[in-house]
């Protein structure tokens, strides 16, 4: 199921067949650096993509998804919507993470743009958040790059993290 579509990408729920690449993509340590879990098995990363098949469990609106290069059909990455409760609150986050061979060409920007503009007009979604382990400075850019602002830290089990924001 196709989710949304940007010049040059396309976003759908996943497939079993992306797990080869998506395991390679979670297996790359300079990936994994900034996130909670740090790099997955072929095992865990199968249970993740199982988890987002049909969209979130929580919330099928929501999820990981495919980013897809339209181009040539190359599987870039896995962008989406996560939920969150933070300090009692509900939340819902931008997430993305794309192959190390392609940053800094502005492909998670562009899958942001859209997942805002999805979450806004499509879902009715109002504010959305990033949560970003301190240090993370391109995940810190690419939120600048999509109007949000740094709000306030939160202390996460796996470390430090900025919360950045945007409303609608
Ligand atoms: C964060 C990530 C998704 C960015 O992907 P990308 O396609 O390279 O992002 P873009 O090209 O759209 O933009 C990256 C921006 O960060 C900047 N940047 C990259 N590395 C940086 C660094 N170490 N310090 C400061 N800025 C940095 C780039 O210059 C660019 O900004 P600019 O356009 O103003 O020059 C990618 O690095 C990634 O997949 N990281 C691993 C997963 C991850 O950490 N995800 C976020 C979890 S919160």
């Amino acid at each position: 199921m196709i989710v949304l579509q940007t010049p040059r990408l396309l976003l759908r729920r996943l497939l079993p067949g992306d797990l080869d690449a998506l395991a390679a993509l979670y297996a790359d340590e300079a990936t994994r650096r900034h996130l909670p879990c740090g790099t997955l098995t072929r095992a865990q990363t199968q249970e993740e993509l199982e988890w987002h098949r049909h969209g979130h469990p929580d919330d099928p609106r929501l999820g990981l998804w495919a980013t897809v290069e339209r181009s040539s059909g190359a599987f870039l990455g896995r962008c989406g919507l996560l939920p969150w409760t933070l300090d009692g609150v509900d939340e819902i986050e931008v997430a993305y993470l794309i192959d190390r061979s392609r940053w800094g060409q502005g492909l998670a920007t562009e899958a942001a743009l859209g997942i805002v503009d999805h979450a806004h007009h499509t879902l009715g979604i109002d504010r959305l958040i990033a949560l970003i382990k301190h240090g993370n400075a391109a995940s810190a850019r690419v939120a600048e790059k999509i109007g949000m602002h740094h709000e306030r830290d939160y202390r996460h089990a796996a470390g430090p993290c900025w919360i950045y924001a945007r409303t609608r």
